[in-house]
């Protein structure tokens, strides 16, 4: 089978990491008979530079023609001080809405051969976890009402959280059907105490719970669902919860592995087409230097393979070839011990396509 890949190298460290998917993708593609063929195109700071915007028309064009895209990240100093509307961090949002990408998946799992470097109490990360957020990722308070205007005190700027049932209920069935194939259970989590919009999340949640009779459905306020998430993170399965607050809670489970160049993540619409990209930002700091972990976005082509393309087998195959490097102890810099030794991303790229 052939497959057309759009790729998004981005800013930073995008085009390290996803110069070492690809040839992984390549790796894979040779081994099981299909060719992956990849197309880049510009996106944030690098489009910014090169024409002027950081989603071009083409990069839109060239998504919606793909069969599934791949992105590195986006962003970085240089651009930082540009108006909201021509930022790099504007072009993932209007990717994410040009494709309809509503679902955000973000696991978040304990890897036992890295448990020392989960920033938790001992007796916490022994018991382990493995949460996959469900964010729901072209709604709420991203995509609402925002401006400036004259209040009270004088100039004021707003921006305001929307969510229809239709937004709620395609969400929760994402959430329930995950949960089936997983731990049976999602914690729904919002802020019903005070929020309109998180009352009608949580009454349409337990609609849609009710067609799904062997999956748990436990609601949790947002504060309190932060406290837990380092307190006993064993207890969650599947998390769903809205734009804002999955933004939010994910960079606090991923931090919790201890590993964010590890974490993958995939946004997917109603079609098979979906963009896959690490959790992780574009790290300006360590551009260039050939030092950056490329697992997560290794593992975000995985996770195309498996739910793009139904290549479970391949999938698993680039999954088994992860943990089998990490548990030969090999690491890149940001997971290695220290005083340990360590791999550069093309070094670890080689040990991941060795063991495949
Ligand atoms: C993420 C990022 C983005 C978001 C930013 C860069 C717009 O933080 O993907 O989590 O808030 O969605
Ligand atoms: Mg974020």
């Amino acid at each position: 089978m052939n497959y057309n890949i759009a790729l998004l190298r981005g800013d930073g460290i995008g085009p390290e990491i996803v110069d070492s998917a690809v040839r992984v993708l390549h790796a894979i593609g040779q081994k099981y008979g299909h060719s992956f063929i990849c197309t880049p195109y510009l996106i944030g700071g690098a489009a910014i530079d090169a024409v002027g915007e950081p989603l071009p028309k083409d990069t839109v064009d060239g998504c919606l023609n793909s069969d599934s895209v791949l992105l590195g990240a986006v962003g970085g100093p240089k651009w930082d001080t540009l108006p909201g509307s021509l930022r790099p961090e504007k072009a993932l949002l209007g990717i994410r809405a040009a494709l309809g990408l509503f679902t955000n998946l973000r696991p978040a799992r304990l890897y036992p051969a890295l448990k020392d470097a989960c920033p938790l109490r001992e007796s916490v990360a022994s018991s382990g976890f493995d949460i996959m957020i469900v964010r729901e990722l072209t709604g709420g308070i991203y995509f609402g009402d925002r401006g400036y205007r004259e209040g009270k005190y004088g100039e004021e700027a707003y921006d305001t959280e929307c969510y229809s049932r239709f937004e709620i209920e395609r969400i929760a069935r994402v959430a329930f059907e995950t949960a089936k194939k997983r731990g049976n259970k999602v914690t729904s989590i919002d802020k019903a105490n005070v929020l309109e919009t998180s009352r009608l999340w949580r009454r349409t949640v337990h609609e849609i719970a009710e067609e799904y009779e062997g999956v748990e459905c436990v609601d949790m306020l947002v504060d309190n669902a932060a406290m837990q998430l380092v307190k006993n993170p064993a207890q969650f399965d599947v998390i769903v919860t809205s734009n804002m607050f999955g933004d939010i809670l994910s960079d606090e489970a991923s931090q919790i592995t201890g590993s964010i160049g590890m974490l993958p993540s995939a946004s997917r619409n109603e079609t098979s087409r979906g963009l896959y990209e690490p959790i992780h930002g574009s790290a300006p700091d360590i551009a260039g230097k050939g030092i950056a972990n490329p697992i997560a976005t290794i593992l975000s082509a995985a996770m195309m393979l498996r739910h793009s393309f139904s290549l479970a087998a391949e999938a698993d195959a680039i999954e088994n070839a992860v943990d089998s490097a990490l548990n030969a102890g090999l690491r890149t810099a940001d997971i290695a011990e220290k005083g340990a030794s360590w791999l550069s991303t093309t070094e670890m790229t080689d040990e991941i396509i060795k063991r495949l």
